[in-house]
């Protein structure tokens, strides 16, 4: 049996890609598409597009690009059977199944033939585990012993594989399962001319162990961890399933399943190592927590994390010598543009053995009370160690940086340089630097692909989140661009022999920058002019201040985005002008809206003179604020249909 033609016909009429991506993907408008932070790798910079009037996307980054089934079945790794039947399911269409042909019934159900298996096996281990002598004498006493009860051995749906070479394997093909399905999904070992098993060459992979099932996100198995019980045995602590067709090892993490409703919730996951660490937790009360499989998580994990919430907490194990090992797993993770904390446990203790030991409100405790932000620790692990031995200084610096360059956001960046420098000792311009230095080194090595945006949409975006800002915060900004504008453009003729320099700093003559940077900059400007060179954002990398190199870096990374993807305009027939093209417009725009800005911060400041002057005096400040508001009125007119 298979999908009619006419429930995928009815599926497919009542596709509308914005809600369908719009499941995964946060979108944003811009002008007639949407954007987002492509789904496919870890960017910073979106590159992911959704035209909603074609029914298609395309990502930039990674080059997937086609309609809502295909995102689907490259998102979901569904095949295109699940897909419909998921959609189907979505708009609430009726599924109606044709014969298929056995060749349609081999490709198609293979997969699902893989998921059917699994979760034959699951259930398999689980009466094992439940309703054998010897899974009651050996597994399931194990459990016991280790505190976990049977609300905890249900969730994670744990079981046991008897002690015997092919139980599994016989019972399964007692049962019609193929044989190859059983060997494709990884559950048996096939050796030719192999003498285990009686030298028949196939045997049960999994046999004398506790085992974890591996769920994917809709709950089905795809994978166990299998866990030695026997003592002093010379096998591996732990053995896990291959990958398969439908099991990709670094694309899993181990309890998400269980645990996605609670880190929505609680807008926080806690990362832990091992599967039985993540069953204490949960069994402590925390169901917001998955494991890394001892690992470091891959770029896949990070995204699969960041679907569900921006925050991670790392449990470090309070083992000394493994801490410093897996700081550097979490650059991995900063780069992703997640917030990272970390709780460290007392010496000698993990997740698993020190919730048992606290019980459950207190270990919540221990978690609520210890979490300290990543960066913070992991200066703070440094700070020590350099205090004992200035040698290590260097190196401390190095380290804290390197992960602090991880960031993406540079607001947040600044904020930590200030911070270490207090907490290192060491001045915040030689920590700029150190991080300039990286930065430049990064940029350098990254390949510049295409990415397409339309500069006013960004720009109005930028001006909505205007809302939660102060009036200082965006005039600084209204500098900044001026700035900008003047070190990537200044030598730009904008009418004939005026040079946008000339006309942005005759602009600026009435206005007094506030930003002491911008001020510094502005200066040196006018101070090279003075002498004949124009200068851009080459020279202050080359001989500006530390500060100046840091503003130059950070809107040089921006202006990637400007580029312009000539297959973006040509497969879609968006025309998308580049910036120089309307540069005279975008620099006029600016002048306006700085002097608007200006303006109503002077307002503010009149209005709170007004209130403390005293009543002889408070004619004066009236007539200003008069005054000022007929400027305010005209730059507004100005403006024009330009939101401001
Ligand atoms: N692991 C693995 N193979 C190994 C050892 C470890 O796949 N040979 C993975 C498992 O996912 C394991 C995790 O790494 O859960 C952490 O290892 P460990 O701390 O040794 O395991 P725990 O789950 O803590 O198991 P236990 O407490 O029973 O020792
Ligand atoms: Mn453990």
């Amino acid at each position: 049996m298979g999908l009619s033609q006419q429930t995928i016909e009815n599926v497919k009429s009542q596709i509308d890609i914005l809600d369908v991506i719009g499941d995964f993907v946060s979108l944003k408008k811009v002008g007639q598409s949407y954007r987002a932070l492509s789904p496919f790798t870890n960017e910073r910079t979106p590159s992911f597009f959704v035209s909603p009037a074609k029914g298609i996307f395309k990502c930039f980054s990674t080059g997937k690009g086609g309609d809502a089934i295909s995102f689907l079945m490259e998102h979901e790794g569904w095949s295109y059977p699940e897909t419909i039947k998921y959609l189907a399911n979505k708009y609430g269409i009726e599924i109606i199944e044709d014969e298929y042909t056995d060749e349609q019934i081999l490709h198609q159900n293979e997969r699902d033939s893989l998921y059917i298996a699994m979760n034959f096996a699951k259930e398999y281990y689980k009466h094992n585990l439940l309703h054998t002598d010897e899974g009651k004498n050996i597994g399931l006493s194990y459990f016991k012993e280790r505190g976990f009860n049977d609300n905890t051995l249900d969730i994670f749906e744990l079981g046991y594989s008897l002690d015997q070479w092919d139980h599994f394997l016989k019972y399964a093909l007692e049962k019609g399962y193929q044989q190859d399905i059983i060997e494709k999904a990884g559950l048996v070992i096939k050796k030719e001319g192999s003498s285990q098993n009686g030298g028949r060459g196939i045997y049960d992979r999994f046999r004398g162990r506790a085992i974890f099932p591996i769920h994917n996100l809709s709950g089905k198995v795809i994978a166990f961890g299998a866990r030695v019980l026997k003592n002093n045995s010379k096998q591996p602590k732990y053995i896990n399933s291959p990958e398969t067709d439908i099991y990709y090892k670094g694309k899993n993490l181990y309890g998400l399943y269980q645990a996605k409703q609670s880190v929505r919730q609680q807008d926080n996951v806690y990362l832990v190592e091992g599967y039985t660490d993540v069953m204490s937790l949960v069994q402590s009360g925390i169901h917001n927590v998955v494991a890394s499989s001892g690992t470091s998580l891959s770029d896949d994990q990070i995204r699969l994390l960041r679907r569900f919430t921006q925050n991670v907490t790392v449990v470090f194990d309070g083992d000394q010598a493994g801490i410093k090992a897996s700081l550097r797993g979490i650059d991995m993770i900063l780069s992703g543009d997640l917030n990272v904390r970390t709780v460290l446990l007392p010496e000698g203790e993990d997740p698993d053995s020190y919730s048992k030991k606290l019980g459950p409100p207190a270990f919540q405790k221990y978690l609520e009370q210890e979490i300290q932000d990543f960066i913070t620790f992991k200066t703070g692990l440094y700070a020590e160690e350099a205090a004992k031995d200035p040698l290590k200084k260097a190196e401390a610096i190095r380290e804290v940086i390197e992960s602090i360059s991880r960031i993406p956001d540079p607001i947040k960046r600044t904020v930590y340089i200030k911070q270490c420098s207090d907490q290192l000792d060491i001045e915040e311009s030689v920590l700029v630097a150190e991080q300039n230095k990286i930065l430049l080194k990064r940029k350098a090595g990254k390949r510049e692909y295409d990415v397409i945006s339309d500069i006013i949409e960004e720009k109005e975006a930028t001006r909505r989140s205007y809302k939660n800002w102060d009036e200082e915060e965006i005039v600084a900004l209204q500098e900044k661009e001026s700035i900008r504008l003047l070190l990537s453009y200044g030598y730009n003729e904008i009418e004939e022999k005026h040079h946008l320099y000339d006309y942005l700093l005759e602009e600026l003559e009435e206005v007094e920058f506030s930003t002491p940077v911008y001020k510094e900059i502005l200066a040196l400007f006018k101070k090279e002019l003075a002498q004949g060179r124009v200068i851009d954002a080459m020279y202050i990398l080359q001989h500006g201040t530390e500060n100046m190199k840091s503003e130059v870096i950070d809107f040089e990374a921006n202006s990637e985005r400007y580029l312009v993807s000539s297959n973006w305009q040509k497969q879609f027939n968006i025309y998308v002008p580049e910036e120089k093209e309307i540069l005279k417009q975008v620099t006029f725009t600016n002048i306006l809206r700085l002097k608007f800005r200006v303006i109503r911060k002077l307002i503010k400041q009149n209005l709170q003179d007004l209130k403390n002057a005293p009543l002889d005096e408070q004619q004066k400040f009236q007539k200003i604020h008069a005054n000022l508001k007929k400027s305010e009125m005209e730059f507004a007119k100005l403006l024009g249909n330009v939101a401001v």
